[in-house]
């Protein structure tokens, strides 16, 4: 297939591009900087558009990851325009440009996230859940909105609700590792929040079973089938760092030094299936975290 991929330089997107690419697949990735273009490139941005539109011509699909990071610091006003317009104005551009092709893709992909189901406490959620609550939530709902005009355009859509993705060079666990390393981890808050996480390497599986399976349209979640509460997941955490995990930090701190980010990205509780991840026959690698830990965790091959 020929794969056009935005935010190709992100956790996800190189993981995904490298993988594509081993696979036989070509990528063109939409670059937003002119020192990015190759000769396979095609550059964009959220508002001026595609340039050299007409090279997309004929591709078979688009993996829509791109976004101003949500973890990188407190939630301003001007952060959460930042983190909203660049995916929610960047994915209605996309599905506009894309949709005037002459030959447009069959599939598009663009990617979501589990807080569009809000905090949920112990409630088993999937694809059929209703949204919740708060700016996470409002996010994924106003990002899938504009996806789903690529439907109406003829393209298969799925948007991929991807859990807290976990990995090594990046992302929610590499924020943790320094401190669980010094012995100084623990559980968040009261721990009774559920973790819905996804080693990256099967993410990426999920992603190109999704491009794939002519059958999965509209919301895939992207989780391992087994969730875990905060503090079962520190506790796990300690154990393959052999740390000992002592220290809880209270959900108040949390919010002192981080405001509303702590209430919705690390003390909201989501347990989610991947109902239709399942209902499609995707096999995990890593369907439970002690063995996803411990392989992303082991010292790299030379
Ligand atoms: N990692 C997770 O745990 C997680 C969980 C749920 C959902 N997601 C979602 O999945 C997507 C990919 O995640 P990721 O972890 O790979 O994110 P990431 O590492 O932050 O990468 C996102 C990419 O988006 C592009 N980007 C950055 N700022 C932008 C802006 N202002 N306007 C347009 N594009 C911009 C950049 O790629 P270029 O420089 O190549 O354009 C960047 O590398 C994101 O939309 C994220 O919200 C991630």
């Amino acid at each position: 297939m020929e794969i056009a991929v935005s935010g190709s330089t992100g956790l996800i997107g190189s993981e995904l591009v490298r993988i594509l690419r081993a696979k036989g697949h070509k990528v063109r990735r939409l670059v937003r900087s002119e020192n990015e273009l190759g000769t396979e490139n095609i550059l964009w941005h959220t508002r001026q558009g595609i340039r050299d539109l007409h090279r997309l011509e004929g591709i078979d699909a688009v993996v829509n990851l791109a976004g101003a990071s949500i973890a990188a610091g407190r939630w301003t006003a001007r952060r959460e325009k930042g983190i909203y317009e660049s995916r929610v104005e960047g994915t209605r551009l996309l599905v506009d440009r894309i949709g005037r092709l002459q030959k447009r893709p069959g599939v598009f992909v663009s990617a979501s996230a589990i807080g569009y189901y809000g905090d949920r406490g112990d409630e088993l959620l999937d694809e059929t859940s209703s949204p919740g609550e708060g700016f996470l939530s409002e996010l994924a709902q106003a990002w899938e909105s504009e996806a789903s005009r690529a439907r109406d355009k003829g393209m298969r859509l799925v948007c991929t609700r991807f859990g807290i993705v976990l990995a090594r060079s990046g992302g929610a666990l590499a924020k943790m590792l320094p401190v669980f390393r010094l012995g100084l981890g623990g559980k968040l808050g009261g721990g009774k929040q559920w973790m819905s996480w996804i080693a990256l390497s099967d993410l990426v599986q999920a992603i190109v079973h999704v491009l794939e399976k002519a059958e999965l349209q509209g919301p895939v979640n992207v989780v391992a089938p087994a969730p875990v509460q905060m503090e079962l997941f520190s506790k796990v955490l300690g154990k393959v760092l052999r740390r000992p995990v002592l220290l809880p930090v209270p959900g108040v701190a949390l919010k002192i030094l981080m405001g509303q980010m702590a209430n919705e990205l690390l003390l909201s509780s989501q347990r989610v299936m991947p109902r239709e991840l399942e209902r499609t026959g995707f096999q995990f690698t890593h369907p439970e975290l002690e063995g996803a830990l411990s392989e992303i965790l082991k010292p790299p091959a030379y």
